[in-house]
């Protein structure tokens, strides 16, 4: 498997900027964390690359993903915006470059050729994408025989995303999660809080351990340290089969943060 365990949850960085970032980042590497998820849009590369060069974490034992904007999918753009990401992470290389979003019309070609050329050049390890649907995964695979590590999607118990699982299973480009808990929406979910209390840990946890055996990698971002340590902390116990599939049918509600509302060149969803 091309995520090693420890990879497998990362801190989350948007919206955070500045002090509020470099306090959540450094509890979070404190605890443990070791992939830390960023994008030339979330403007804050420069801070986590001052907070991870003050920590004395060694380079490989991190692993930094970033991502770039469809703005910057140009020959002019494309790689110069990635030289800037690793000034301001203040490395050489990325772990994981991804293409944040397909581009409005579609056709992600282009795009995959230039994120293909800054991987050959070196400037990152691994190349992935986010927010593509199935059929944008299966072109991938078309148009390339380097592996696609990733596909980044909004995946939580509120939202039936079960055709891209499918779509990934048949393409091997595996899925990692963004609004995991869904920006705060499970909480209230009567039947992850009394799951909580069976499991005897929080429904944040049940959450993310959820998302995990679902075989997908979490992302989380949390400011409070009690929230850090507990999203981190879900390799400790193992939902069930039959829980995990109580909690499959919430999906059915297919309650989306990321719309084409909030996001309007998102693509037409699975
Ligand atoms: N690829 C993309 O297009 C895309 C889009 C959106 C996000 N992302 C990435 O995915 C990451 C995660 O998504 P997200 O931050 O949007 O949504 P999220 O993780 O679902 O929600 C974050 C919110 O949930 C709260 N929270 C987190 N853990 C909690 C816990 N255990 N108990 C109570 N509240 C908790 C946090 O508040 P507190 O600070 O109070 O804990 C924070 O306000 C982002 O930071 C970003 O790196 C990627």
């Amino acid at each position: 498997m091309y995520f090693q365990r420890k990879f497998e949850r990362g801190f989350g960085t948007f919206p955070l900027k500045g002090n509020e970032l470099c306090r959540a980042l450094e509890t979070a590497l404190e605890v443990g964390y070791r992939a830390i998820d960023t994008a030339q849009f979330y403007d804050n590369e420069q801070d986590i690359g001052n907070t991870i060069s003050s920590c004395n974490i060694p380079r490989d034992e991190l692993f930094l993903t970033s991502k770039v904007p469809i703005d910057k999918f140009s020959a002019e753009l494309f790689r110069p915006s990635v030289e800037q990401s690793l000034e301001k992470l203040q490395v050489n290389q990325l772990d994981v470059l991804l293409l944040h979003w397909p581009p409005a019309d579609g056709n992600i070609d282009a795009a995959l050729e230039l994120l293909l050329e800054v991987q050959q050049a070196g400037l990152c390890r691994h190349i992935g994408v986010s927010n593509f649907t199935g059929a944008m995964l299966k072109r991938c695979k078309a148009l390339t025989d380097s592996p696609i590590v990733t596909n980044q999607v909004e995946f939580h118990p509120l939202l039936n995303q079960d055709n891209l699982l499918k779509a990934s299973a048949e393409t091997g480009i595996p899925l990692a999660s963004y609004c995991s808990v869904a920006r705060g929406k499970v909480f209230d979910i009567p039947l992850l809080k009394k799951l909580a209390a069976d499991y005897d840990v929080t429904v944040g946890q049940i959450v993310l351990r959820w998302i995990l055996q679902k075989g997908v990698s979490v992302n989380a971002m949390s400011t409070n340290p009690e929230n850090i340590r507990a999203n981190f902390d879900i390799l400790s116990f193992t939902l069930s089969a039959v829980d995990i599939s109580r909690i499959d049918s919430l999906t059915h509600q297919n309650y989306r943060i990321v719309d084409k509302q909030l996001v309007p060149w998102a693509p037409v969803w699975d």
